[in-house]
């Protein structure tokens, strides 16, 4: 399963790639916000810096909300570097836009996925990865890792070569969940990839193992 950073922030990006396991890195208008990124150039700025940091894919995600509009922006982010993925939501002009874009040799992520029926489509108009929010979905009671599970089975159904890409990753156990069910990729917080190393005993373990080197030499 590859691991994708789910942050803006820079810091924490260099962090992940410094362990040696990141395979690329997700944002959003929110995360961009967040970190206080905003204005046109300073954005693009930000994800050419991201760039930079990583080597694998980094989504850049369109603002316009009609085909025409998320086309031109996403010529235009593509064009910032060859890691750059074009993050488009799921409404219809965005599938029109996934379509036009994978024709095109662009790569994209289809984002805000709720239902199995949403990652059909994006399937079919041959997004290169779709991301379904499974921590909202937790947020309302529903099962999140459930949904990840159906579109699994449909996608291995019919051999469709969507990567599902397992958003709004919250904690530890998400991430185990998604690589017991197939992901193909988990975005998450570094805190929940760090939380991963986490065990008592292997500090308990290693605490023992010092000592007694200590005592020997
Ligand atoms: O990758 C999607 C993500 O940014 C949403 O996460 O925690 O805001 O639901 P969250």
């Amino acid at each position: 399963m590859k691991f994708f950073i789910d942050t803006a922030n820079l810091e924490q990006i260099k962090e992940a790639q410094a362990l040696g396991i990141l395979d690329g890195v997700t944002t959003n208008p929110s995360l961009m916000a967040k970190e206080g990124i905003t204005g046109e150039e300073n954005i693009k700025n930000h994800y050419k810096a991201i760039c930079e940091i990583v080597d694998g894919d980094v989504s850049a995600e369109v603002i316009a909300t009609d085909f025409e509009g998320m086309v031109r922006e996403g010529e235009v982010l593509a064009d910032l570097h060859p890691q750059i993925v074009v993050k488009i939501p799921v409404i219809a002009d965005g599938i029109k836009a996934c379509k036009y874009f994978s024709d095109n040799g662009i790569k994209t992520n289809v984002t805000l996925i709720f239902s199995s029926g949403q990652a059909l489509l994006a399937a079919k108009a041959g997004a290169t990865y779709m991301s379904p929010f499974i921590g909202r979905l937790d947020d309302i009671s529903t099962d999140g890792l459930g949904l990840i599970e159906e579109i699994r089975l449909i996608y291995d159904n019919y051999g469709y070569e969507t990567q599902i890409l397992a958003a709004s990753v919250r904690h530890t156990m998400h991430i185990i969940d998604c690589a017991k069910i197939g992901a193909d990729v988990m975005t998450g917080p570094l805190s929940a990839i760090k939380g991963l190393l986490k065990h008592p005993l292997t500090d308990l373990g290693l605490a023992q193992f010092l000592a007694d080197y200590k005592k020997g030499n």
